[in-house]
């Protein structure tokens, strides 16, 4: 294998004067613009950019869902055909520049065209079939494409990095196949080590045993690899016995998940490997979450020159049909609807608490999102029942910048929460989180102290109603009655570092250790 050279100097700060440059493969099943469902899309691209900003070769492989044009992408001659199933599988490869990327060191992003796999509408499911049955068929396919994909032009990785469960396959196939398999003159993966990234340990591919057969693994790899769950197959088990170095996106979550808690029943595994897992803060995309140059507002603004807020507030209030007035408090909120984001005690029925801050307090609040049936149903009841509550139900990227430099306060009352981006999102325009304290919240929000005035935040321990009730009552409070604190927590917030430079220093350093070990 060609050997990579060594780059001195490549940072005028002179951190990391010794970097050396790699080839890195991501095996995704979401990236951004292509496929999205949550922030793993955002921070696979993110992440993406940034390396390759610091030299790293950076490829993306991926699938080709239906709602993506291939009239866009350029096609790659001929077909691939990957092992699956006792048999193979025929697919197309597209190709195109991931957006943002450099035109010296661009990222490249390689789609896997498969009709019966990926050419329906879901990218696991759709709001009728939430899994799709064939789930782990589609996505053992994914990971074994990506190897074949590095045959097929010629490149061989340092470093493959699987996302999640979906990608949880490729470590796997790297340590009991791939690492011993044909060689090409110009090279193999003999020397290729593997990184799994844990977005969230909630999510963790748990099929029917019998469908280990789609992987064309062994029995005996089932069993080393640990996939066994109570007579099921775990994928995201398989994935964290068999990957070189392991992490989760934030330090906070990173502790959580090897405890009972928060472990998801991967806490013993994820102990087990203690020594090779850690955790990286994902970062903010500053070309699209920057208030001084986002095209969804009404005016540019930032901490020098913040008037811009003001208009932001009252657009958002006019597009949710709100009085426009700068004196309400505003309290915003962007989410899936899923327990992991601790809707049950915000909205649930009969006891949830959005009815009463809405009731008692003079505030406005504005929520965009979707996601569990019964939830939508309850938020649209709010809306009919209160003048100060307005939702969208639906996603909308232009809404969701709206309300992030709109609202005064971002309500995210996460039951856990592995990094979580729009507390971070919040802070780089000006509007105070009200949080959890909990996995990447608490690596990112500083809680408000009333005797000081320090913070960027408003944080709560204990998951209640009553607890969100309490807190969001404590931000009304500072906002009508310490408006200095408020001003001065809004600017500590949008100076706040989140670059993605500094997360991408780090899964340099884990690529490192993973090489060396
Ligand atoms: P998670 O990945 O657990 O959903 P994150 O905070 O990491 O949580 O990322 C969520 C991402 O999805 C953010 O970029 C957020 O703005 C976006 N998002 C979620 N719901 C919607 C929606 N309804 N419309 C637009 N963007 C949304
Ligand atoms: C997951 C997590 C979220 C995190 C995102 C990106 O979806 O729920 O907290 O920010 O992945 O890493």
């Amino acid at each position: 294998m060609a050997k990579t050279a060594s780059r001195k100097n490549l940072y005028p700060d002179g951190k990391n004067t010794d970097l050396v440059p790699r080839r890195v493969l991501m095996c995704t099943s979401e990236a951004v613009p292509f496929a999205k469902t949550g922030g793993l899309a955002d921070a696979v691209s993110s992440l993406s950019l940034a390396l390759a900003k610091l030299g790293h070769q950076v490829k993306i492989a991926m699938p080709r869902y239906y709602h993506i044009d291939c009239g866009a992408l350029d096609k790659l001659e001929g077909a691939m055909g990957v092992p699956a199933g006792g048999g193979e599988e025929w697919t197309a490869v597209y190709t195109a520049a991931l957006p943002g990327s450099g035109k010296k060191n661009p990222v490249l992003v390689y789609f896997f065209d498969h009709e019966a796999f990926f050419g329906r509408d879901g990218i696991y499911g759709t709001p009728f079939e939430s899994d799709f049955r064939d789930n782990p068929r589609r996505f053992s396919f994914m990971c074994r494409a990506c190897f074949q994909l590095c045959r097929k032009i010629d490149w061989y990785p340092d470093i493959v990095h699987a996302h999640d469960w979906p990608a949880a396959l490729v470590p796997v196939y790297l340590k009991y196949g791939e690492k011993y398999g044909v060689s090409s003159e110009s090279g193999s993966f003999a020397e290729t080590k593997s990184v799994l990234t844990i977005h969230n340990l909630g999510y963790q591919g748990i099929y029917n045993k019998d469908d280990f057969f789609y992987t064309n693994l062994g029995w005996d790899v089932f069993y080393q690899s640990c996939f066994d769950d109570w007579n099921m197959m775990n994928l995201l088990k398989g994935g964290i016995y068999s990957a070189d170095k392991l992490n989760t996106v934030s330090p906070n979550y990173a502790r959580e998940t090897l405890m009972q808690e928060h472990g998801f029943r991967l806490d013993g595994c994820l102990r087990s490997r203690a020594r090779d897992y850690r955790g990286i803060l994902n970062g903010v995309d500053g070309e699209v979450w920057n208030p001084a140059r986002d095209k969804f507002l009404p005016a540019p603004f930032s901490a020098k020159d913040p008037d811009g807020k003001k208009l932001a507030k009252q657009a958002l209030q006019k597009r949710f049909g709100l009085a426009e007035d700068p004196e309400i408090p505003v309290i915003g909120m962007v989410t899936r609807l899923s327990a992991q984001k601790g809707i049950g005690e915000l909205f649930g029925p009969g006891y949830g608490s959005a009815f009463s801050i809405c009731r008692d307090m003079n505030v406005q609040f504005v929520f965009l999102g979707s996601g569990e049936p019964w939830a939508e149903h309850e938020i649209l009841g709010l809306s009919s029942r209160l003048a100060n509550f307005k939702a969208h139900i639906g996603y909308s990227e232009e809404i969701s910048h709206l309300i992030e430099a709109g609202s005064d306060f971002f309500l995210m009352p996460s039951q856990y929460e592995p990094c979580g981006l729009n507390q971070m999102y919040s802070l780089a325009y000006g509007t105070l989180p009200i949080v959890r304290n909990t996995g990447g919240l608490y690596d990112t929000v500083e809680k408000y102290n009333e005797q000081t005035g320090s913070g960027t935040g408003f944080m709560f321990d204990y998951l209640s109603p009553s607890a969100i009730y309490n807190t969001v009552g404590w931000a009304i409070w500072a906002w009508y009655n310490r408006k200095d604190h408020i001003a001065a927590m809004r600017l500590r917030g949008m100076k706040q570092d989140f670059s993605w430079d500094k997360s991408a220093r780090e899964y340099t350093n884990l690529y490192k250790d993973a090489l060396d070990s």
